[in-house]
């Protein structure tokens, strides 16, 4: 199982702003097959990204999606249209949709099954607020949002699903959970699906951290044995901190 690491550039950079980062992404990491490095431009760049990248070990992600395949559903993306422009990847259930843009656990399902189907795989946001972590309640939110996410998945497809463990109060913030707080959700995160789906189903199922992951941490969390890569926001905007995040050091025992 080779660790991923992908950037969700959110809210930023116009077409040819993005096509630019792209290529200077391409030029440091490229060619690198030790790590599966995907990128989450925005809708408006999607095919143009993938035209830059084409070629390399870069694969294109989409940061949302609508779960039906067409019709009257104004400002929505359907899977068939990602999948058409080269999309191998869905981010479903980022808590800034959670949040403001009222994204429920159904909603979310509905993404997931709906990118499955496509023939994407999708990565499934998934983590606690602060009130919830002062509250003692982090393990209780986080299983919801898993079980709700993955309902009526089959076994098999298991392995296609990135579950990103992102606590909400460390997205943005500058403020990273600890390697050790990361690994202990994690943990549970694979106990979890090992019970649900069954080891052999579920081994290959990567659970990665996001919240503020940067250069200066990755190779701490990266060494933590179920923590199996990262969703990067803030640090994928610059291609030479996001490279360097790729190339972390391979410290896990
Ligand atoms: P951040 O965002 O790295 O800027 O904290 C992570 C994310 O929201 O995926």
């Amino acid at each position: 199982m080779i660790p991923f690491i992908a950037g969700n550039w959110k809210m930023h950079m116009t077409n040819e702003e993005g096509v630019a980062l792209a290529r200077r992404v391409r030029d440091l990491v490229g060619e690198n097959r030790d790590v599966e490095i995907v990128i989450a431009p925005p809708f408006t760049s999607l095919s143009d990204v993938k035209r830059a990248i084409e070629g390399s070990t870069i694969r294109l992600a989409a940061q949302n999606v609508f779960w039906e395949r067409e019709g009257a559903f104004t400002g929505e993306i359907s899977p068939p249209m990602l999948k058409a422009i080269g999309c191998e990847y869905v981010i479903v259930g980022h808590s800034e949709r959670r949040r403001i843009f009222g994204e429920s656990d159904e909603d979310v399902n509905r993404k997931l099954i709906a990118t499955l189907k496509e023939g994407m795989r999708p990565i499934l946001c998934v983590g606690e607020t602060i009130e919830e972590r002062r509250a003692g309640k982090t393990l209780e939110v986080v299983r919801r949002q898993v079980d709700k996410g993955l309902q009526g998945i089959h076994g098999r497809e298991i392995k296609d699903v990135i579950i990103a463990y992102e606590p909400v109060w460390a997205i943005g913030t500058g403020e990273t959970a600890t390697p050790e707080q990361a690994e202990e959700v994690h943990c549970s995160i694979k106990e979890w699906l090992f019970e649900g789906f069954g080891f052999e189903e579920a081994k290959d199922c990567r659970v990665i951290y996001g919240g503020s992951v940067k250069p200066e941490n990755i190779d701490a969390l990266m060494a933590e044995s179920n923590i199996d890569g990262a969703l990067v926001g803030g640090a994928s905007l610059k291609a030479e901190s996001f490279a360097r995040i790729v190339n972390f050091r391979h410290t896990k025992t």
